[in-house]
């Protein structure tokens, strides 16, 4: 039995944890072992460079070395538990994966897609999402979700353009790989969202 790979993207706020969970309970009431992984963490290593990644008080960051934490966070989260979990045939829900990198360091920190890819190619051993779900938001409407919420970390904290920058970006990942990437309007009911998911899901299972 082969694993399944997704990966659940879009900008803060935009309601990936609860499609995560409703996708998760999915796969389990079919018999289907499953776990949940979040980026940047999931394992002790990655959750410690997550630390570094989102303290507030680094303002100094180089674009450079935000790549490369989260990559290397990327790349013990795949060696430790993504890959085995796959080879037992599990499903593996991952909260994020390289298309985050691609849009956040890529696109609205004008990095690069390519030097993304590049270096990703090496923390991900080649593993990319069979499906990627794109739940699409305004960037306003998303940052005020997140605004209610709690205390916003490091990237949360980027004025209003980044996060436009990041909601385009993640419009025109879509765009480049419409294969893989479902894009679905994040601003429908949870159920409406949920359903359209699971289609998908069942055209690959
Ligand atoms: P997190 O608290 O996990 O946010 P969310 O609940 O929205 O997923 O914080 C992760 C932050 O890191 C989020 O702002 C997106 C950003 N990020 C990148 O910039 N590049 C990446 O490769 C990843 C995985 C996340």
């Amino acid at each position: 039995m082969k694993g399944i790979f997704i990966s659940m993207e879009g900008p803060d706020g935009s309601g990936k944890s609860t499609q995560i969970e409703l996708l998760r309970k999915y796969f389990i009431d079919n018999g289907k072992d499953c776990i949940i992984t979040r980026e940047p963490g999931g394992t002790r290593i990655s959750e410690a460079v997550r630390g570094i990644i989102l303290n507030r008080e680094y303002t100094e960051m180089d674009y450079m070395t935000e790549l490369l934490l989260y990559a290397s966070a990327r790349a013990q989260l795949v060696s430790e538990v993504i890959i085995p979990a796959l080879d037992e045939g599990k499903c593996v829900i991952s909260d994020r994966f390289v298309d985050s990198s691609a849009v956040y360091q890529g696109i609205a920190r004008g990095l690069g897609i390519e030097t993304v890819y590049e270096i990703n190619k090496y923390a991900t051993k080649g593993r990319f999402p069979d499906k990627t779900f794109l739940l699409d938001l305004p960037a306003e409407v998303g940052i005020a979700r997140k605004k209610n919420q709690a205390e916003l970390d490091r990237l949360e904290s980027e004025k209003m353009d980044f996060h436009l920058r990041v909601a385009e970006g993640y419009r025109e990942m879509a765009a480049r790989d419409p294969e893989r990437i479902v894009r679905l309007d994040a601003t429908k009911s949870v159920e409406e969202i949920h359903a359209q998911i699971i289609e998908v899901i069942n055209s690959i299972m």
